[in-house]
């Protein structure tokens, strides 16, 4: 089994704003991250790709491929954007990079995953500091 990553950036606008909870309750969970005129980031993503080698090309998925998945079902959509907002596939959901990273998981899968590979991790980096990662489960 190998594992082929592929790096993206995308920057966009944000709040964390959780839709079933008071505006009091929001501003007292999230402080600054709830201001009402959003705030951005410049997000690095990791995909990581699970398969084995394909015979004849020797890549476990084609760079070009993946890049293009990546940009048809993500970047296309959250890049310039604001998450709260503009996104079909995130609406109701609180742009955490946690929800993010599940939510960019769903729209990837499909286009990913086929006999001999499958979508293995998510990684967002929102700052230097602060990263989430996801396998699926
Ligand atoms: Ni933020």
């Amino acid at each position: 089994m190998l594992y082929i990553t592929r790096r993206e950036r995308f920057s966009a606008a944000h709040k964390l704003w959780n839709l079933n909870i008071s505006e009091e309750e929001n501003n007292k969970l999230f402080d600054k991250c709830a201001y009402p005129n959003y705030h951005g980031h410049n997000y690095d993503l990791y995909i990581t790709v699970a398969g084995e080698i394909d015979k004849i090309s020797g890549y476990v998925i084609d760079a070009k491929i993946l890049k293009t998945i990546i940009f048809d079902k993500i970047l296309s959509k959250v890049d310039h954007r604001n998450l709260n907002v503009d996104v079909e596939f995130l609406k109701g959901i609180n742009p955490t990079s946690e929800n993010l990273i599940v939510a960019f998981w769903k729209e990837l899968k499909p286009e990913i995953n086929t006999d001999t590979r499958k979508l293995y991790k998510i990684k967002l980096y929102e700052t230097e500091n602060n990263i989430a990662e996801y396998y699926g489960n």
